[in-house]
Order: C-alpha cells, then structure tokens, then sequence
C-alpha cells in the first residue's frame, strides 16, 4: 500500500511573525497523495492554501513537518538537489502565469528543459499543439489572451513530463467559460499521461471534477467545508 502513496506530508505547522502578530497559519497538516489522484484544496481565503501547496512543493519550508515525495524526504536534500527535483518531477502552474514577457511561447516552453541541459524543442512544440497553440509558437505574452497565457504555462509545466502537477487557482484570472476551458485541460492532461495532480480552487463545481476534495480552515485539513 506505502508504494501507491505519491506524497505524504506529516506535521505541517506554519507561523508567519510580520509587524509584531503572529500569525499561525498551518498547525499541524497531515496529507497522503495517492498516485495519479487528483485531488482539490479549498478553504476561506486567508486560510493558508497557498502556503501549504508550496511547502508540499517544496517551494516554502514549513516550520515543522516533514514532506515525503516519492520516497525522499525532501526537506533532507540539499537545496541544489531540492530545485533539481522540483524541476525533474514536478509542474506548477500558478493564478498569473509567470511567463518571460521577452521570450516567446515556444521558448518559455522549452526553458524548463534548457535550465535542466535539454534542448526539448519537439516535446515542446507537441505539447503547445496539445493546449491547442500550435499556431501561437511565436507570440510574446503580451500577444496572447490570458487563457492562450495560461495554456502556455500548463506546456510549461509539463515540458519536462513531471509525476506531480501543483496548480494554484489555475483559473483565478479568467472568466468562467475559459477557466473551465482550462480545468478541463489541466485533468485531460493529467488523467491521459497518469500523473498527480493537486490544485486550489474556490470553484466548487470545478473542484467536484476531481477525486477528492480536503477543506483547509483553522490551520487543520477537513474532509467537509
Ligand atoms: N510570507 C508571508 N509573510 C507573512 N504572512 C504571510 C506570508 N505568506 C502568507 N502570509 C499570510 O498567511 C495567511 C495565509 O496565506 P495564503 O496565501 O496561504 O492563503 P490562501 O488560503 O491561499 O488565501 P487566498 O484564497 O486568498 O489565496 C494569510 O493571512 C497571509 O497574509
Ligand atoms: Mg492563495
């Protein structure tokens, strides 16, 4: 059974101490990801969802707890091998879409690649045909729409075949009819290649779409909001 867990987080606590409050944000998350779930946070804003993404991504460090992703402890590598990891195995996809406004689609594509020695630019040009850009592979940022900017980021995220997928309220910045659009890309492209993927939102009806959803309130994980 241990084998089939992708991630496990044990012990979560969070505090953030800025202009003398002390803000406990996460008191003790406990999490197993299953392999190829997709699984949706939601919670009141300000509940800390962000924040526990990105220690399960091992963007933040917690101030205590533990992250195990595929059986490394992750917070126990150094901080090359952390960033290595990152960009080997694992996607994000964020609410603004982080893309280099001076490179175009297909080099903001490629770039994860690059930084890792690879020059991917077929994989890259397939997965821009598979968020349906192909004719966009020479557009800046500023000359895309916001979901043709988004679709970019998800080719991105996944240029380096990741086993994980983060997204935080990957739709946040896009109209309804669009995020939609987006969702339904983001777990087509999950569901089809077999990876996790685990996503905020605070569109309950995108969140149902998934395999389960966790309600993060009062620093504690609960299975009902
Ligand atoms: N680096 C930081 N320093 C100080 N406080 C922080 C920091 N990051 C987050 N916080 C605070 O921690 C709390 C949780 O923030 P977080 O961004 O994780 O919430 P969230 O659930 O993602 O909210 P939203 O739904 O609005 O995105 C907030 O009150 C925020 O102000
Ligand atoms: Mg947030």
């Amino acid at each position: 059974m241990t084998s089939s867990i992708h991630l496990r987080a044990r012990g979560l606590h969070q505090t953030y101490d800025l202009a003398g409050t002390h803000l406990k944000v996460l008191q003790g998350v406990d999490l197993d990801v299953v392999r190829g779930e997709v699984l949706f946070l939601r919670g009141p804003s300000g509940a800390g969802k962000s924040t526990l993404l990105y220690i399960l991504a091992g963007l933040e460090h917690p101030r205590e707890g533990t992250i195990e992703f595929e059986g490394e402890q992750i917070f126990k590598l150094g901080s090359d091998q952390q960033a290595l990891l990152r960009n080997r195995r694992m996607g994000f996809v964020f609410q603004s879409y982080f893309l280099l406004p001076e490179l175009t689609a297909l080099e903001n594509v490629m770039l994860p690649a690059m930084l890792d020695g690879k020059k991917n630019e077929a994989k890259a040009r397939t997965l821009l045909g598979r968020v349906g850009l192909s004719e966009r592979l020479d557009h800046l940022p500023s000359q895309l729409s916001g979901g043709e900017q988004q679709r970019v980021a998800i080719a991105r995220a996944l240029v380096n075949d990741p086993s994980i997928l983060f997204a935080d309220e990957p739709t946040g910045n896009l109209d309804a009819a669009t995020g939609a659009g987006i969702i339904d890309l983001l777990l087509e492209l999950t569901r089809q290649d077999s990876r996790t993927f685990v996503a905020v939102t605070h569109d309950p009806a995108l969140a149902a779409l998934g395999d389960r959803q966790l309600y993060l309130k009062e620093g504690h994980l609960h299975q009902t909001a």
